[in-house]
């Protein structure tokens, strides 16, 4: 396995290479991670890999200071997987302090993690714009437990003509439903009992929602359940698969999204289901 710091030196490599499958990470490496590049591998194929704890993204300054860094162990599991290449820049390698230029959109209005984290999209696209611009992957592989970033970064390859296919990987789950993520080692073992309740709410909307009238009055009642177990709760909501916006009347496939903290760790997840 290869580690390469410099833009230089990585596209150096990559000139040599024939089919390049990017997973792009900020590290703390688990399952989930692995399940993304496992999805990767195939013939002929170089799978890279890049961790970058990505400031632009954090809108609460304290989330990135305390964001989990655990590098050796993450490299650990990336050699034990056969990963041909890690790209671990600087951020004065990725010149994120470019001050000229800012993204901004004109129709960001899901109001789903948009809504709560100002700012964070803009930082999500900045960066992987950047890196898709460096690796020029054919594939890049996203995670659907981040259903909003692997909504929006399709959107955005397909608006800048990027020749790049996004694979859309199944979020892994512990063996109480909790969706995988870094955050997940900042949950406190007070909280332990109550974790699976997200998941347990989404099932049930999954379970009970029949038809597009029957959303308001679901996604209240998972609202009040959660509150009254002690999440502090930011959305609970039933979207389209297609537009990520209240389904329209005929619209079939929708998704269950839920944004919700347990003290300070503020956790996401979601489920896809047909009517
Ligand atoms: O999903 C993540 O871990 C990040 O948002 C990503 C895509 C690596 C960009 O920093």
């Amino acid at each position: 396995m290869k580690i390469f710091k410099s833009i230089s030196s990585i596209q150096k490599y990559l000139n040599t290479q024939n089919q390049i499958a990017f997973v792009p990470t900020m590290g703390n490496l688990h399952e989930g991670h692995l399940s993304l590049i496992r999805k990767a591998k195939k013939p002929k194929t170089s799978i890279v890999v890049s961790i970058f704890v990505n400031r632009l993204q954090f809108n609460n300054k304290k989330d990135f200071i305390f964001y989990p860094k655990t590098l050796k162990q993450d490299l650990e599991y990336l050699k034990n997987e056969f990963v041909d290449a890690v790209f671990i820049p600087t951020e004065q390698e990725m010149n994120i302090n470019h001050s000229e230029f800012k993204l901004s959109f004109f129709n960001l209005d899901y109001k789903l993690c948009d809504a709560f984290r100002p700012g964070h999209f803009e930082g999500v696209i900045a960066i992987v714009m950047k890196f898709c611009n460096i690796i020029q992957p054919h594939y890049l592989f996203l995670g659907k437990k981040d259903y909003q970033q692997l909504f929006i970064l399709k959107n955005l390859m397909q608006a800048f003509c990027y020749p790049i296919k996004i694979i859309a990987v199944p979020t892994k789950r512990e063996k109480n439903g909790l969706a995988m993520s870094s955050r997940n080692s900042l949950i406190q073992k007070s909280y332990i009992s109550k974790i699976s309740g997200l998941y347990s709410e989404l099932k049930q909307i999954k379970k009970i929602c029949k038809s597009l009238n029957d959303i308001k009055k679901i996604e209240h009642k998972a609202l009040q359940n959660l509150t009254k177990d002690g999440w502090i709760v930011d959305y609970v909501s039933v979207r389209s698969q297609k537009t990520l916006l209240s389904p329209k009347n005929n619209e079939k496939k929708l998704v269950a999204l839920i944004a919700a903290r347990l003290g300070n760790v503020r956790l996401i997840d979601n489920i896809e289901f047909c009517i």
